[in-house]
């Protein structure tokens, strides 16, 4: 699994409350006119635009609960196509200590620390937007579901119930790009060798009544600041980024499948 610092818990900058050191990119989201206790559905569209058919890169957003400091996450990797066919990887996660589940996507723990990791895979579409809708069904009960926005199809990632005392999904919070296998080891020459990718981040919204959405540009950290030829603009349906460099395999050894 990945492996995310908990730093955010730490500090107060922004920065800080992104997942560790070696990530790539941030990108900060907000919602207007939240209600104290939170609300009860956010959907983050993504788009991969263009990655690798090959693990390595996970794009996400993170949220907090009223009530509780840790945070969900949910969000797309790539996989190998498979049989011809293209497969995504969706992920939904609460590192909130406490978390419980019996869905069969779904098992205890998340990135070697408290909470519950979700995940499905499904024969999708790059280029295409997905909705990643994170929503409460009943008392304290969580269902993360992606949707084909061109289809409408619906698959559901996982769900899980969060500890007493944990409310609705707060105003703010930001999403982030990372090359996870980096989280593991770090190759030789690993900012140069790191694989292509093109995403949006789309704005994010809420059946909430008068809530309304914004997607910050993106903005590198990391130890690659600098040397990964970054570039983030708005774009009509929210705010692209893109990072890396065609052809590279991640790996620094040139192996092209490596995790
Ligand atoms: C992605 O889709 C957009 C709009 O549908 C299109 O303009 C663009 O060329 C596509 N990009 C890739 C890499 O396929």
């Amino acid at each position: 699994m990945i492996i995310h610092s908990r730093i955010w818990k730490l500090a107060t900058s922004l920065l800080a409350l992104l997942p560790t050191a070696l990530a790539l990119v941030g990108s900060g989201w907000s919602l207007s006119n939240v209600p104290a206790n939170g609300l009860r559905d956010v959907t983050f569209p993504i788009t991969i635009v263009e990655a690798d058919h090959f693990a390595g890169y996970y794009f996400a957003q993170q949220f907090n609960f009223a009530g509780v400091s840790d945070v969900g996450y949910t969000g797309i990797q790539p996989r190998p196509d498979s049989g011809g066919k293209v497969v995504l990887h969706g992920v939904f996660s609460s590192f909130v200590p406490g978390t419980t589940t019996n869905d069969k996507n779904c098992s205890p723990g998340a990135d070697g620390g408290p909470g519950v990791s979700c995940s499905v895979e499904w024969n999708g579409v790059f280029n295409r937007t997905y909705d990643y809708e994170v929503k409460t069904t009943r008392n304290r009960v969580w269902v993360g579901t992606a949707i084909d926005t061109v289809s409408g199809a619906r698959v559901q990632i996982g769900s899980w119930t969060l500890p007493t005392g944990s409310g609705g999904i707060l105003g703010s919070q930001v999403g982030f790009v990372e090359w996870y296998p980096w989280n593991v080891v770090v190759p030789p020459n690993h900012c140069a060798n790191l694989p292509y990718q093109k995403t949006i981040f789309g704005v994010p919204h809420t059946t909430h009544a008068g809530s309304i959405g914004t997607q910050s540009l993106s903005y590198e950290y990391g130890d690659c600041v600098g040397q990964v030829a970054f570039h983030t603009e708005q774009v009509v349906s929210g705010v692209e980024n893109n990072c890396g460099f065609r052809g590279a395999t991640g790996s620094g050894k040139g192996v092209r499948t490596l995790y």
